[in-house]
């Protein structure tokens, strides 16, 4: 699998992160263990986890973050890995009010870095906004952390490309470290933003668009594969596309898929994530895996390059 560099880090991640939402929870400890090793025999050195994972469920805590850490030790390869995880997530009951306190990231981040039994982050994702706080605020809050040596780069996730710019902008006016990436909802299906159940996402926009072409930032997408969406539209598992995703456009796109899966001997999966990896700026898609099989089919993307002639057409039909 390829590598790519983040920009305005030391990070060199594969071009594939492996989502660990699953891990520990609806995947289980030793298939969690197996498909970690898969990545790295695969090339892959890249997670995405959250504090916050798989809360949702009657299990322990903070399941994702446990498992990576208990893998890590068990193989000893912490310093090989690109550990992301998320923090300052709003109670799972309190969607609508976010944590983003000084106090409630610093607790997190400790709590984040105990689970994962490490004394780092490599990336530490903000896991929402909250838009009533300055965001140079926020970069305080987080540059502390930095400077304590508990967090190397930071990043956010479901933010506005507004909120970003003033981000940055403060980060460079007083000296401090911005963010290195952006967690967006992208991926090569359009998304009907009205069926989108949890309000708090953000998915990739125009003025996100704009803003990372202009910047350079990279995007870490996640729902990279629209949760399976073209693979089981193609094989008539589908009776009815998730809300998010019910929009004839992606009938359409997954007729390009299949006349350039022809042209190309690609696999959807490889369209769908080389659809990400050839952008014109650095995007690394995070993969949501359930099965081994999955991971096979999804690292298999992770030498795919696209021309840009190639992702207009998936995108708009221009030839
Ligand atoms: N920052 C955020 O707010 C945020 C939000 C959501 C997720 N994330 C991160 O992103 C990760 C991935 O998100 P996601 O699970 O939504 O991503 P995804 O890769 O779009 O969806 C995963 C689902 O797609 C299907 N799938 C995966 N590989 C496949 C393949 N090769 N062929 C056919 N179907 C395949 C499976 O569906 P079935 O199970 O139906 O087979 C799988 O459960 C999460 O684990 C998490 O780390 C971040």
């Amino acid at each position: 699998m390829r590598t790519t560099h983040i920009p305005g880090t030391d990070l060199k991640p594969s071009v594939i992160c492996l989502g660990t939402g699953g891990m520990g929870s609806s995947i289980e400890r030793e298939a969690s263990f197996a498909m970690l090793d898969a990545l790295v025999a695969q090339g892959g050195n890249f997670l995405d986890s959250a504090k916050v994972y798989a809360d949702w469920l009657p299990i322990e805590r903070s399941s994702s973050e446990k498992t990576i850490g208990r893998w890590m030790k068990a193989r000893k390869n912490r310093a090989r890995i690109i550990v992301g995880t998320k923090g300052a997530h709003p109670d799972l009951k309190a969607m609508n009010i976010p944590r983003m306190s000084p106090q409630e990231i610093e607790s997190d981040v400790d709590a984040s870095l105990e689970h994962l039994q490490t004394d780092y982050i490599d990336l530490y994702w903000l896991h929402r906004d909250d838009p009533s706080r300055p965001a140079g605020e926020i970069i305080e809050s987080l540059n502390v952390h930095i400077k304590a040596g508990k967090l190397r780069y930071i990043g956010c996730s479901n933010w506005r490309a507004e909120r970003i710019r003033q981000a940055q902008a403060y980060a460079s006016t007083h000296g401090l470290q911005g963010f290195c990436g952006d967690q967006m909802l992208w991926s090569l299906a359009a998304v009907n933003t009205a069926g989108m159940a949890d309000k708090t996402l953000v998915a990739m926009d125009e003025p996100l668009r704009t803003y990372h072409t202009d910047s350079g930032m990279a995007a870490i997408p996640y729902s990279s594969q629209a949760n399976g969406l073209f693979n089981k539209m193609a094989v008539g598992k589908l009776k009815e596309s998730p809300a998010t995703y019910r929009l004839p456009e992606n009938e359409q796109r997954l007729a390009r898929i299949r006349q350039l899966a022809a042209e190309s001997g690609l696999s959807i999966t490889q369209i769908a994530l080389g659809y990400l990896t050839s952008q014109p700026f650095v995007t690394i898609p995070i993969v949501g895996c359930r099965n081994m099989e999955q991971l096979t089919d999804s690292l298999s993307a992770g030498d795919v390059v696209l021309s840009p002639a190639q992702v207009r057409y998936l995108e708009t039909g221009q030839v």
